[in-house]
């Protein structure tokens, strides 16, 4: 179904006053496709006729009025970077925390469909603890820059409404960057392509008409569970060579398309050196995994797995965090 009934952002729309510009990462270092060249020229020409109407791209998706607002405000600079031609479907969303779109790609890509994440303005301000994932973070702004200005770093110490703006883009940056480390290290999640103040173009991982879907809803046999288990210990120890660890991993966050696996959702996602919680968020990882593959007929223990990958990677094991500081993540509005 296209259709998405409850959605009303009416009193979110104000929070999009005066949005920032978008950053995109230049197509040519993500795609080699022989048209970019070709492309960039007619980028240029096009852009500079666009008219207002121009700007407005199709929406297959039957949205309602305030959700395709919201879609134009967050999209429309993708949509002139000439990364998409329409919007199809919803993927997932509607709640409150992220939606996630299947876009037609422009007919110039060498994909067919893009996967579009845009994000609730309020999505990290209902993030309880925010504050445990963030610790030696650097603040980012729209172009994934560390943010110095000594009045956005106290807006944000006070968090008010400008300094939680910039929060929001900075956990989108912040997510972003991690795809693209990750893709880059060769982990298995589905490929970035650019960034904007409240929204992340990616690869589209899924059929014509349906998204992949996620592990949690998969029934493994046991030796394709045994092979999927390998896989993301093997993606876990990507990430954690990289200096990275999920920080919401689960089956949830784990999408499984052709017998292949793609790890997604990295806004919280944090770096063991500058975090004193990495390893009791890693453990918990490893936990809500190991809940998903011991039904799947797995044996695994996951602390001890969590541990034992923690120290193979070079990692100290500091005191565990206060539980409280951990669970539940999201205020329940
Ligand atoms: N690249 C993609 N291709 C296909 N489907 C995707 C892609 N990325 C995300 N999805 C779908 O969108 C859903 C939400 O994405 P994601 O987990 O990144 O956001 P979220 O903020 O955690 O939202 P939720 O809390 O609903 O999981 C996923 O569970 C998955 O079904
Ligand atoms: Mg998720």
């Amino acid at each position: 179904m296209n259709t998405n009934h409850n959605f009303d952002l009416t009193e979110q729309l104000e929070d999009f006053v005066d949005l920032p510009p978008i950053r995109n990462v230049p197509r040519e270092n993500l795609l080699q496709t022989s048209s970019i060249k070709n492309r960039k020229k007619a980028t240029s020409f096009q852009l500079s006729d666009l008219s207002e109407q121009e700007n407005e791209f199709n929406i297959s998706y039957s949205a309602s009025k305030h959700e395709r607002e919201w879609l134009t405000a967050s999209l429309k600079d993708f949509y002139q970077q000439q990364w998409f031609e329409d919007i199809l479907r919803l993927i997932k969303g509607g709640g409150k925390e992220a939606s996630v779109y299947q876009c037609l790609a422009n007919n110039t890509s060498q994909n067919s469909y893009l996967a579009a994440k845009v994000y609730r303005p309020r999505k990290f301000r209902q993030l309880r603890n925010d504050s445990l994932y963030r610790e030696g973070r650097l603040h980012l702004d729209d172009e994934g820059h560390e943010i110095h200005d000594n009045r956005a770093l106290h807006a944000i110490e006070k968090r008010t409404k400008f300094g939680m703006e910039i929060l929001h883009t900075s956990w989108i940056e912040h997510e972003f960057q991690t795809m693209q480390i990750l893709h880059q290290a060769g982990a298995d999640i589905p490929m970035p392509l650019a960034s904007g103040n409240n929204a992340i173009l990616m690869e589209y991982i899924g059929w014509d008409d349906v998204a992949a879907p996620t592990l949690n809803t998969v029934n493994l046999s046991l030796s394709e569970a045994k092979w999927v288990f390998d896989k993301v210990i093997h993606n876990i120890e990507i990430m954690l060579k990289n200096q990275r660890v999920h920080g919401d991993l689960s089956a949830y966050n784990i999408l499984y398309f052709d017998g292949e696996i793609f790890l997604i959702d990295f806004p919280q996602s944090l770096n063991p050196y500058e975090n004193r919680s990495a390893f009791a968020i890693f453990r918990r990882d490893l936990l809500r995994l190991c809940e998903y593959f011991q039904v799947m007929g797995i044996r695994c223990k996951p602390n001890n797995l969590a541990e034992d990958l923690w120290l193979k990677h070079g990692y100290e094991i500091h005191p565990p965090a206060d539980p409280r500081l951990i669970e539940p993540d999201f205020i329940d509005l």
